[in-house]
């Protein structure tokens, strides 16, 4: 399935399907170099599989630390000054193999590279389905996650959904949180749908139609970002989750979607307080529980540290927490939340986890 972008310049496709990265060599013609940077476990993972690339295109590797530690300040100065001793010109492409860690970075890389070179998407994760789109590149900093970057937009996102088959099941839920937020963000029949064909951890493991969740996700996040690419209007609801998951997952260093998940149910109780929704928080927990997502690390969970975190985050504005909250499923709205209301809400979510 290939799906396009539709600015007024600068489109990319985005090929996600079994075999893709056999259409690769189409988009790396011409270059005078071509740097591969590889997620670690990746790279061990599927060394012979990668092993045409640096053959074929003659390509360099750089492996890089697998997850979330390769996206520091430290690291990009390593990598960066690393690149640049190989006399590299604005003629280069830089690949990025792996989950939405490794593309983070590399597009990062890439957008400051020579003052920007370009860089092509592959990712290796569920999850990556949602950070391969959209050309939002960037590092954490010792103040919260994601805050230096830029919107840099790849030139190809080439998803090869055979990297899937060797993902540990932790990562599968991980991703998993960015498909169901999609899904949240569409309509009830898109939740019901998703929630009868994963309904329990054996379901999910399967990964049975995939593909379709996949590109359902892709399709919702496209409409989305081609609207506002530059985050200032719509593209906030794709925050869904992410003002306490970001705050919980910078806390506790928990996969990324794990902390969306929870971010999302925290949400649910924020809507039933501020906009009178009737969210069945029940069902929604006992959703995760069925999905085997670990949820008992709530019961350590402190309100003024997340709390301290929350106020960092980059929608707020000057009237401080500006939340995602569903306004009934598909009705995404962005709004202010007092204090009292974070604070009562976190109490509810984590006496669910202290009986
Ligand atoms: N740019 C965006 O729009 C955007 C959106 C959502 C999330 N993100 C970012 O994405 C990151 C999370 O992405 P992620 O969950 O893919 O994490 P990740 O890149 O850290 O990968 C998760 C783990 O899976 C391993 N892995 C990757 N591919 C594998 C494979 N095929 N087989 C076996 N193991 C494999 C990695 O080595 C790593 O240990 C976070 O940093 C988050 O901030 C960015």
């Amino acid at each position: 399935m290939i799906l396009e972008t539709t600015y007024n310049s600068n489109n990319y496709p985005i090929i996600v399907e079994h075999n893709a990265l056999e259409q690769l060599h189409q988009f790396i013609q011409g270059y005078k170099d071509i740097v591969l940077v590889v997620d670690a476990t990746v790279n061990n993972t599927w060394s012979s599989a990668l092993a045409f690339l640096t053959s074929e295109y003659d390509a360099h590797k750089v492996i890089i630390p697998s997850g979330e530690s390769t996206k520091s300040l430290t690291f990009y100065a390593e990598t960066i000054e690393a690149l640049l001793s190989r006399q590299l010109t604005r003629d280069t492409c830089l690949i990025a193999i792996g989950g939405g860690a490794t593309g983070d970075f590399t597009g990062f890389l890439a957008a400051t590279l020579l003052r920007g070179v370009d860089f092509i998407q592959v990712p290796t994760t569920i999850l990556a389905h949602d950070s391969s789109v959209g050309g939002k590149v960037g590092i954490n900093s010792q103040h919260g996650k994601n805050l230096i970057g830029a919107f840099y937009r790849p030139k190809a996102v080439i998803y090869d959904l055979n990297f899937l088959s060797t993902l540990p099941f932790s990562e599968v839920l991980s991703g998993y949180a960015e498909v169901y937020k999609h899904a949240l963000l569409n309509n009830e029949a898109a939740v019901r749908e998703i929630e009868q064909q994963y309904s329990d951890a054996t379901e999910l493991k399967a990964l049975d139609e995939i593909e379709y969740y996949l590109y359902k996700g892709i399709e919702t996040k496209l409409n989305i970002i081609l609207q506002d690419e530059k985050e200032s209007n719509v593209r906030k609801y794709l925050n869904l989750g992410h003002t306490f998951g970001h705050a919980v997952e910078y806390t506790f260093k928990i996969p990324h979607g794990h902390a969306v998940m929870i971010g999302i149910i925290y949400q649910f109780i924020v809507s039933n307080q501020v906009l009178n929704q009737d969210f069945d928080i029940e069902h929604y927990i006992q959703y995760l529980q069925d999905l085997n997502y670990p949820l008992d690390i709530i019961s350590q969970f402190e309100f003024d540290a997340l709390y301290a975190l929350m106020l960092k985050d980059k929608k707020n504005n000057q009237q401080g927490v500006q939340m995602v909250l569903l306004d009934g499923i598909g009705n995404p709205i962005v709004k202010h939340v007092d204090k009292s209301i974070l604070l009562q809400s976190f109490e509810l979510l984590v006496a669910h986890f202290k009986k």
